[in-house]
């Protein structure tokens, strides 16, 4: 019985120094942080695949320049001032972030703005966006 006691507190004991970082420089809470420092760096390096922005990138902009060209001037006026259209070169009502102008683009607004996502790319409205840039320097 006093064996079986004594057994008890070396594993006990055994146990703690093993689960306490201060003693043995390990435990769960440093593989946790290693996986989640993991799965940022994919993650990171997922949104750099997908660009999320053509700002400044010339190419894009001409191509985006081209799809406003013949989506989007007979309602904006070929400059973004607007017409039937709101002027996009002054203070958006819907909001000036990107995020924003994505939705107006991709999901239409109710007053006339028609939705784009089934025409285009999601791709396709970055370039268009970045273009719409240009308008409103
Ligand atoms: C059929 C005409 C029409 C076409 C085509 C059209 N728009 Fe619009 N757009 C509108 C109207 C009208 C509004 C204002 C909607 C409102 O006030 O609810 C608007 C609003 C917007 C807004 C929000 C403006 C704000 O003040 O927040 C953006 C951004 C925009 N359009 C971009 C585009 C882009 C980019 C294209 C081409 C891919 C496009 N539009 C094509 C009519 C059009």
């Amino acid at each position: 019985m006093t064996a079986f006691f004594i057994l008890a507190i070396i594993f006990v004991v055994g146990y703690v120094v093993l689960y306490t970082p201060a003693i043995s420089g390990w435990s769960y809470y440093k593989i946790f942080e290693k996986k989640m420092a993991d799965a940022q760096a994919v993650a990171s390096s997922e949104d750099a695949r997908e660009k999320k922005s053509f700002s400044g990138d010339e190419a894009a902009i001409a191509e985006g320049a081209k799809i406003y060209a013949s989506s989007c001037a007979v309602c904006h006026k070929k400059d973004g001032t607007g017409g039937m259209g709101s002027d996009l070169t002054a203070e958006l009502q819907f909001g000036a972030t990107p995020e924003d102008i994505y939705k107006s683009i991709a999901n239409g607004r109710e007053g006339g703005m028609p939705p784009f996502k089934q025409q285009l790319s999601k791709t396709k409205i970055l370039k268009v966006m970045a273009f719409m840039e240009t308008l409103r320097k």
